[in-house]
């Protein structure tokens, strides 16, 4: 799944991601928001400018992930522009440089990366269990969506008792509601 991602064209990217991008702003769940944990897209992952741009329009508190390496721990770090202020953190992942913590408690709605969603909403990311870490500490209500390409949803990712499923799977043509 990585390599097929990989080999998207730019226009291939943007086009499922816009098809994405529709499909996460009219879920209520993102509409109703007001503390939102998204993702900086990388390597052809679901792009998310669209997104942060909305939900910053939309007055909600908006903030991305910092890695601390070290930890293995992610933060929300809360911006109030995008994409400015960001430089490569760790992964070359672009992170806030200087931010205040949202804390994971007062987190409403996530927008999750992942190499690959089954029809459970389970997860398989890059495989360093930051987002699973992450995804602990965050309260139940909390909603958690997946954004992934169509192909990138499978019966199954072999899930462990660690792994944390999400809410939603949206990709393309499709949308996963597990919240039921
Ligand atoms: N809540 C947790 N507490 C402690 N260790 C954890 C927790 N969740 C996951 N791990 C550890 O992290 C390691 C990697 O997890 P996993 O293989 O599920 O990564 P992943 O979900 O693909 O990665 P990521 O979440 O970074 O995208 C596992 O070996 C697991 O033991
Ligand atoms: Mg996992």
């Amino acid at each position: 799944m990585v390599k097929t991602r990989e080999a998207m064209t730019p226009l291939e990217v943007e086009q499922a991601s816009a098809a994405v991008t529709r499909r996460v702003l009219s879920l209520p769940a993102f509409r109703e928001s007001r503390y939102l944990l998204a993702y900086v897209d990388l390597r052809n992952e679901v792009r998310t400018g669209v997104l942060i741009q909305a939900a910053l329009a939309a007055g909600k508190q908006v903030a991305l992930p910092v890695t601390n390496r070290e930890r293995r721990a992610l933060t929300a770090a809360r911006i109030t522009v995008y994409p400015e202020g960001l430089a490569p953190g760790a992964y070359g992942v672009p992170e806030p440089q200087r931010y205040e913590e949202m804390p994971p408690e007062v987190l409403d709605c996530i927008l999750v990366p992942g190499v690959a969603y089954d029809y459970a909403g389970y997860r398989l990311g890059f495989g360093g269990g930051y987002y699973d870490r992450f995804l602990s500490r965050v309260r139940r209500h909390a909603v958690l969506i997946g954004l992934a390409y169509d192909f990138q949803v499978c019966a199954t990712v072999y899930p462990e008792e660690y792994d944390q499923s999400v809410h939603f799977v949206v990709s393309e043509t499709r949308t996963l509601d597990l919240s039921g």
